[in-house]
Parts: structure tokens; sequence; C-alpha cells
């Protein structure tokens, strides 16, 4: 096992993801970031990203020979690690992890040259989020009223992710995909997709082997996304 091989923990940090780039180059692949909180974290597309104590907030730092599929998963590694502790969400592509249409985690993969980090927030026993955030966002907690123990959920994230990095290595690309499938909403579900200025309407079908979520629109046209933020009718 490489995932979390080497560990730096802090109570409080600006970003797990910004402090593992200071570590590019010395620490070895599969070093985790972990913190308690964050006072700076980013999410995906320039968005910031609440992360009070409560949280699971780490970054991975990797050295893939393809990234294609890496963030992908990680979500799926995500979700099955919470699934072993009887909690059940959904994927929304790419790799947001949702429970009742609310945001509980997500991923911000970073590549800095052959390196890359992957940065993993999930709300776990967060007990309130601030009023802007409350219509998209949520935690385990609200959800389900369980608190788990943070300390095993992040044991099983680290060994649940090793295991899906090694089967990138394998090339067995289809497992991932065939995992993401299993715990996607999406399928056959009507989306709006926005990257940019472009917008793809339309229904799901399946996600293709390089990632990108494949749409047909209301003609019969079909398209395959491969980078945009993703919205459930
Ligand atoms: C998303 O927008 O869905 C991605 C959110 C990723 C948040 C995590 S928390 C740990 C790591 N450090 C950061 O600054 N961001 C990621």
């Amino acid at each position: 096992m490489i995932i979390g091989n080497k560990l730096y923990y802090f109570d409080t940090i600006s970003s797990t993801n910004d402090y593992a780039k200071t570590l590019l180059y010395e620490a070895p692949e599969g070093t985790v970031v972990l913190a308690d909180e964050q006072t700076d974290a980013r999410g995906r597309h320039g968005t910031s990203w609440y992360s009070p104590p409560g949280g699971l907030w780490m970054s991975v730092l990797l050295q893939p020979e393809k990234t294609t599929l890496l963030s992908i998963a990680a979500g799926v590694a995500v979700c099955s690690s919470l699934h072993t502790f009887g909690i059940t969400p959904g994927l929304k592509w790419p790799n947001d992890i949702i429970m009742n249409r609310k945001k509980i985690g997500g991923i911000l993969t970073e590549i800095v040259d052959n390196n890359v980090i992957v940065g993993i927030g999930v709300n776990l026993n967060i007990r309130s989020f601030p009023q802007d955030l409350r219509d998209i966002a949520s935690s385990v907690f609200l959800q389900t009223k369980k608190h788990l123990d943070k300390k095993m959920v992040f044991d099983l994230v680290c060994r649940e992710f090793d295991e899906y990095y090694g089967m990138l290595k394998q090339n067995q690309d289809r497992d991932i995909l065939s995992k993401w499938r299993d715990y996607t909403v999406l399928l056959g579900q009507q989306v709006t997709i926005q990257a940019g200025d472009a917008t793809v309407a339309g229904k799901v079908l399946d996600i293709g082997l390089n990632g990108a979520l494949i749409v047909m629109r209301s003609d019969g046209q079909i398209e395959h996304v491969s980078t945009g933020v993703c919205h459930l009718h």
C-alpha cells in the first residue's frame, strides 16, 4: 500500500492541496496531507470550499502514468468507503459525492509536471453550513444523524483509493467505470452541463472510457462531454 505511507497532519492549514504542492519532488509517492480545518481551501472551477473542523480534508501526492480516470477513481473510493459505514451517497459526474441532491464531498485534482495532487473533501460531522451553502451542501451527519469516526474513515479512504489506484496502474479502467456506474445517480437522468460558454442538455446514457459523460440531446445527437459542471434536473 502506498497511499498514506507518509503523513503530514495539521490542526489548521490554508489548504492541504497547497501544502502538498510544497512537498513536490521531496516527498514519496503516496504521501498524504491531512488537516482538521482549512482556512483557504479550494474547490473545482475556482470556488472556495467550506472546511471547518469535522470534515475529512486530505490531499494525496501521486505520480501516475496516466491521469484520465484518477479523479473518478478517487470519487469511487470515497463513495465505497462511506458505503462500508452504512452511508449510501451517490456520485454526480464527474466526482461529486451527493446525498439527497446535496453535495457532501468532492475531489480537486491538480497536475504539476508529472505529479498529481488529489484533494479529497468529505463533509462528515459538520453540523451546520453558512446560509449561502445550505441549499447545495450538506454533511453525512446532517443527512443521517450518524457521527462517523474520522480516523476510521480516513484509514478506509486511503485503503480504498490505494486499491483503485492499483487498478488504474493495471489498466483495469473498465472495472473502475463499472463501479462508478454502480454509484452514480445520473444514468438515464436529464442533465445540463455547463463548460464555459458551452451548454449541453440531455439524457445521460453512460460514461466513456476516457471519463467523458455521454449525453443524448433532445434531437438525438450524442455528445461526449469531458469537462464542466453538471446540473441534475
Ligand atoms: C469540488 O469542488 O468538488 C472539490 C472540492 C475539494 C476540496 C478538497 S478539501 C482537501 C483539498 N484541499 C483543498 O483546498 N481542496 C481539496
